[in-house]
């Protein structure tokens, strides 16, 4: 599966992308490597990589099964997938259900807090920026997305919400709020890609509101692989 021939195509902060001998198809290795803070914070932890591949790989299995089409090909190894290469728009599309992170600090909703429906929000991906948020008119201006382009991406992330939320409900985790990455094909068209994992997603135990994702890491909350493995082990055999 790896041949010498693989050449480095990026590595972001927790992935790597690697040629193959398909020019269409690329090889993403899901790293240890996790940080926060624009990169600030930055620990490797054992196993992550391998979660968030079968993570990532689980929902985008079932988001096919669904009808919703990502850049998703096959799994390859416990921390390798086969995707589709496309060109990243650097946008993060973000839904939410419940207020949390960075909506709760912008209007002052207590985490926690059911949105009326959910919201979709999008935010320059520019790590020299910090992230900032932007509104429809910024899109057009930076040449983003077109206004088409932005309505069928605020369908897709309220279409994958419904299904990550009929996926993770049996499993007692409420799905809090969730960052897409989009990229176009060689002919233009929008394709789901990156990643879907505690990684992207804020998981919290539907009974006890315990944090199973990232923000263990973010907020110092220890457990960060376990509760990891938690939601994997959720998936695969349910809640017990
Ligand atoms: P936020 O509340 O910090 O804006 O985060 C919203 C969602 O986006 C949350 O599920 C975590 C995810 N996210 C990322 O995937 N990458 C990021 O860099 C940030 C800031 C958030």
């Amino acid at each position: 599966m790896e041949s010498s021939e693989d050449t480095l195509l990026y590595e972001g902060k927790a992935k790597k992308i690697f040629t193959t001998d398909h020019p269409e198809v690329v090889r993403v290795a899901y790293k240890n490597d996790t940080t926060a803070f624009n990169g600030e914070k930055f620990e490797q932890l054992e196993g992550k990589g391998r979660l968030n591949n079968k993570i990532s790989s689980f929902f985008f299995e079932q988001l096919h099964q669904q009808g919703l089409r990502s850049h998703f090909v096959e799994t390859l190894s416990e921390t390798e997938q086969l995707v589709r290469r496309v060109e990243i728009i650097p946008l993060e599309v973000v839904t939410r259900n419940v207020a949390a992170g960075s909506l709760s600090k912008r209007i002052g909703w207590e985490e926690g807090k059911k949105l009326p429906a959910p919201l979709v929000e999008f935010y320059y991906k520019n790590d020299d920026l910090g992230d900032p948020m932007l509104a429809d008119a910024h899109i057009h201006m930076l040449g983003l997305a077109s206004e088409s382009e932005l309505a069928e991406l605020r369908q897709q992330g309220l279409a994958v919400n419904d299904c990550l939320k009929q996926l993770l409900e049996p499993c007692g985790i409420l799905l809090v709020d969730f960052k897409l990455e989009f990229g176009r094909d060689a002919e233009g068209n929008l394709l789901l890609a990156d990643e879907i994992s505690p990684d992207t997603c804020r998981f919290w135990d539907a009974a006890t509101q315990a944090r199973l994702d990232k923000d263990r890491f973010r907020r110092d909350l220890g457990g960060v692989v376990e509760a990891y493995e938690e939601v994997w082990r959720r998936l695969t055999e349910g809640v017990k």
